[in-house]
């Protein structure tokens, strides 16, 4: 294993999509940002240097950075922001893991452009679990907004409503050619017939789950999260934000000059709407080589070629999504699974995901149901960054004496209601900042049940630090004398991201052995500002090897 150096500069710079030209955040001017490519074992140095007006921090998605939170990156959460004209050297090692990962930026909404991703080859000389592709495509889905992210924010916020949604998906950056002004700004992949292409999916969105299918091609997917999972074959994929999947496409033996779609589109859920906005990029077969002697061939316009186009799922089509993740189980093989799935629980843990209401603050107008404004919480409790990190509050002692947070984050709902009811009156929200402490090498059971209070919605939840294994989902209350008996402890998959069902539940299992502060929340960004987010506190274990490391000379200071 080596050592790779990377810089990274944050930057304003002018970016033109949909006609609208602005100014965004990029890292070295790139959008979406520069890749990472290291192998497994290898230790990252990445500099970043922020030149741009905002305070910000970077996080290495599903790395799971042992015993070194310092470099996991979120903002308030393991480190303050690094200030305008500071900079910060991210300094971790990418250890038993391998395969597509992403980064994004970790403070308020700046993730909107601030992202790229991040391959883990596996060690020199160690195949794939699969047939070696011909070539590989990182191919990450976002969204465009015509208006400035940061302020949309910061007004649902004021304002207690919900934002603005953005005006396009995205395929690497460009919207494609089934929106207005963006004949030019679409995704080409050129291939060749009878290969194997590797495809890199992350879901970069800020919002939103998308479906994903390549017109007349099967997908076969191989890793989800970098973790390898035994392969299936889908025409269409849903993907939640936060999410990566890893899927090979076969190009047909012979199909000169055709082309077919590449597009993602929404799955929407909760009293959403879909507007038919769908991103599309092309797969374009390379004709075959010009006869000796003749010139090169002409590229084709877009209005001339074949166009062929998938048909995505309808956009609140849950049976589809519960079918689907449900048929990913992992590689059952010592070498690719990064851990064991815990056959024993030592903490079991109920949570309440969703949406609901807080009261308007006096002398305000409010914008949100009703004329309160949106909150969100897990059991009762809508999470408030603090002021100064958590991780430096835990490291530097005990950062419930100093008032950081509290320790007593609930194990349970106060309370509990018929959750995918009619909701009850009173939903006793409260805002602060708590924290679940777990011993070291605590076994974590998890149950995350989805809430009706205002609508059912899915929630991809991400828990930095650790993957978790799946072992059931379900539609309805979760019944623990009963479901229990249906988990998975055979080959549940591994994740970093997982989509909680609209209306229902899902089981997962963690081993808590990495000692530090870890953010878990949902990766629809609107639902981290409106507190659906919480930390657990894991401490050292006995042995050397078991303990938090300290913090780095440069981490940045509140
Ligand atoms: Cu991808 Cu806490 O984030």
């Amino acid at each position: 294993s080596i050592t790779r150096r990377y810089i990274f500069n944050v930057n304003l710079t002018n970016v033109t999509r949909l006609c609208h030209r602005k100014s965004i955040v990029t890292v070295n001017g790139q959008f979406p940002g520069p890749p990472i490519v290291a192998r497994e074992g290898d230790r990252l140095l990445v500099k970043v240097i922020n030149h741009s007006p905002y305070n910000l921090t970077l996080h290495w998605h599903g790395l799971r950075q042992l015993r070194n939170g310092w470099a996991d990156g979120p903002a308030y959460i393991t480190q303050c922001p690094i200030r305008p004209g500071q900079s910060y050297v991210y300094n971790f090692t990418v250890a038993g893991q391998r395969g597509t990962l992403w980064w994004h930026a970790h403070a308020s909404w700046l993730r909107a452009t601030i992202y790229g991703a991040i391959v883990i080859l596996p060690k020199l000389g160690t195949p794939y679990p699969f047939p070696k592709p011909h070539r590989e495509v990182p191919l990450i889905l976002g969204e465009w907004w015509n208006a400035d992210p940061e302020s949309i924010i910061s007004q649902a916020l004021r304002t207690g409503g919900g934002p603005n949604v953005s005006d396009a998906y995205t395929i690497n950056g460009l919207p494609g050619p089934l929106y207005n002004c963006s004949a030019k700004d679409v995704f080409r992949m050129k291939v060749r017939p009878g290969r194997t292409y590797l495809l890199r999916l992350v879901n970069a969105a800020l919002n939103e789950d998308l479906f994903f299918a390549v017109a007349g091609h099967n997908l076969t997917v191989v890793e989800a999260d970098a973790v390898y999972v035994k392969p299936f074959v889908t025409e269409t994929l849903m993907i939640t934000p936060g999410q990566t999947t890893n899927v090979l496409l076969h190009t047909r033996p012979a199909f000169p000059n055709a082309t077919f779609l590449i597009a993602a589109g929404p799955y929407v859920t909760g009293a959403g709407t879909f507007d038919g906005s769908v991103t599309a990029g092309l797969l374009q077969y390379l004709p075959p080589p010009p006869p000796p002697g003749s010139s090169s061939s002409p590229v084709i316009p877009i209005k001339k070629l074949r166009l062929f186009k998938p048909s995505l799922p309808s956009f609140n089509d849950t049976s589809f999504v519960t079918a689907f993740n449900s048929r990913f189980r992992s590689l059952r093989s010592s070498e690719f699974q990064s851990n064991k799935v815990p056959l024993t629980v030592d903490r079991h843990f109920f949570f309440t995901v969703g949406l609901g209401t807080a009261p308007c603050p006096a002398n305000r107008t409010c914008q949100g149901p009703n004329g309160a404004k949106f909150a969100a919480a897990v059991n009762n409790i809508s999470f408030i960054l603090p002021a100064t990190a958590l991780l430096q509050a835990h490291f530097t002692g005990n950062g419930r004496l100093k008032g950081v947070y509290d320790g007593d984050f609930p194990s349970r709902p106060l309370v509990p209601f018929n959750y995918t009811g009619p909701p009850p009156k009173n939903t006793l929200v409260s805002a602060a900042t708590k924290v679940v402490e777990l011993p070291f090498n605590t076994s974590v059971e998890l149950v995350m049940q989805d809430t009706s209070i205002l609508s059912a919605e899915s929630h991809p939840l991400h828990l930095h630090g650790f993957n978790f294994f799946v072992v059931g989902q379900g539609f309805g209350n979760f019944d623990p004398n009963k479901d229990p008996a249906d988990y998975n402890l055979v080959d549940p998959v591994e994740r970093n991201t997982v989509s909680v069902p609209a209306g229902g539940w899902l089981a997962v299992r963690f081993l808590a052995d990495n000692p530090g502060v870890w953010f878990m929340h949902c990766h629809l960004e609107v639902h981290t500002s409106w507190g659906l987010r919480m930390a657990w506190t894991v401490k050292d274990g006995p042995l050397p090897g078991q303990k938090l490391l300290p913090p780095p000379p440069d981490l940045p200071k509140c």
